[in-house]
Formats: structure tokens, C-alpha cells, sequence
């Protein structure tokens, strides 16, 4: 049985379906987000008093993402918007904990539909660079390379949607335990990337 129109057909990985993303949310009404406040982010930013300060006052949420339930197969995409709220920790703005995959050797496609970040990339080698989001532009992150984004406005989320190899798996422990050589922080009202004096 053909479908004409199938947008609230439930998620079949084997024969297509449509999931609508709300563009100014990056939210959908059938798909669940993760979410991560900063109390599990410990550590992870490099400015720890600023760190415990933010803490005393509440635990905001800085990002949420959504998880597919798709067959984690070599043929198989899994994809979703990622949310990360306007903030900062001392002068370093709200990250993703960022990842490398499992599978190193798969990439990932990140496309902006709103607000303004970089994607901070680096690979188990030592090159890194950080390519900036606005809404319309699509990062390529090319395999190999670990991948965080990153919120550089004030007041305004910066909503991505994401596609990668479904098998590809998340790799958080090497970025929690290490750390990014990068860091990307406020200066005059400016971002800019300075060496992470934490790195491992
Ligand atoms: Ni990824």
C-alpha cells in the first residue's frame, strides 16, 4: 500500500517517513530530546570557580539534541536537530560535550537553521579548526574528527540539524577525559579561540 502524504506515519526505517522540525524551536512534537544541564558537565568547562559559582545559582539546561531509534546499521542515517542555549561559563561560551565516533572513519553533516556558532573539530593527530554556523550554512565534519558546537550569541539558540552513519557510535570519554586544545571564549565581545590550559 502506497502513502500519499505520511507525515504521521510512525518512524519506518525500512520503508520512509517525515518528521517535522520546528524551525524556530529546532523541536518536534514526535521526537524526543536528551537533554544536558551543566551539573553533568563537570569539569568540562576550563574555568572551574565559574564553574561552581553558575552551579550555586540553579543548573541550567545548556543543550538538547534528539536520539532516533534507528537500526544502527552501515546503511542506515540517523539525524536530528541539536539545541544549544546562549550562555557562558566565566568568558567561555555553552558547548556541546562533543564526540568522535566510535567508527572514526565516519563523518557527519551539520546544518544551521538558526542563530550563531562554530562546529570546533580536531583530530587524534593534533589539526583542529572551528568553521562557523549561521542559519543556511552546512559544516561538513570529515571523519577522523572530534566535533562540538559552540554558542557565541547572547540571547539567541543556535539549532543545527545533524546526519551521520547510524552505526557510527559516540565516543564522549576521550574529549571529558582530555579536553579540547581549543577553547573558544569571549574577549571585548568577540569571540576568540585561545589554547585550553587544561589540556591532557
Ligand atoms: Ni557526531
Amino acid at each position: 500500500m502506497a502513502h500519499f502524504n505520511s507525515s504521521d506515519k510512525p518512524m519506518d526505517f525500512d520503508r520512509g517517513f517525515v518528521i517535522d522540525f520546528d524551525l524556530k524551536t529546532g523541536l518536534s512534537k514526535t521526537l524526543e530530546t536528551g537533554k544536558r544541564y551543566l551539573g553533568q558537565m563537570n569539569g568540562m568547562f576550563a574555568d572551574q570557580d565559574a564553574y561552581d559559582e553558575k552551579m550555586k545559582e540553579g543548573d541550567p539546561l545548556i543543550y538538547e539534541f534528539h536520539s532516533m531509534p534507528v537500526p544502527e546499521t552501515d546503511g542506515d542515517l540517523a539525524f536530528g536537530c541539536s539545541i544549544v542555549n546562549p550562555g557562558k561559563v566565566g568568558d567561555e561560551y555553552y558547548f556541546t560535550k562533543g564526540h568522535f565516533h566510535t567508527i572514526l572513519e565516519t563523518g557527519e553533516i551539520y546544518y544551521c537553521l538558526k542563530g550563531h556558532g562554530y562546529m570546533m573539530m580536531e583530530n587524534p593527530e593534533g589539526d583542529w579548526l572551528a568553521l562557523e554556523l549561521t542559519a543556511g550554512k552546512a559544516v561538513y565534519v570529515p571523519k577522523r574528527y572530534a566535533h562540538r558546537s559552540i554558542n557565541v550569541s547572547a540571547h539567541e539558540q543556535l539549532i543545527t540539524f545533524f546526519v551521520f552513519r547510524a552505526d557510527a557510535g559516540h565516543d564522549y570519554g576521550t574529549i571529558e577525559t582530555k579536553g579540547y586544545r581549543k577553547l573558544l571564549v569571549e574577549q571585548d565581545g568577540k569571540p576568540v579561540i585561545i589554547d585550553n590550559p587544561n589540556w591532557k
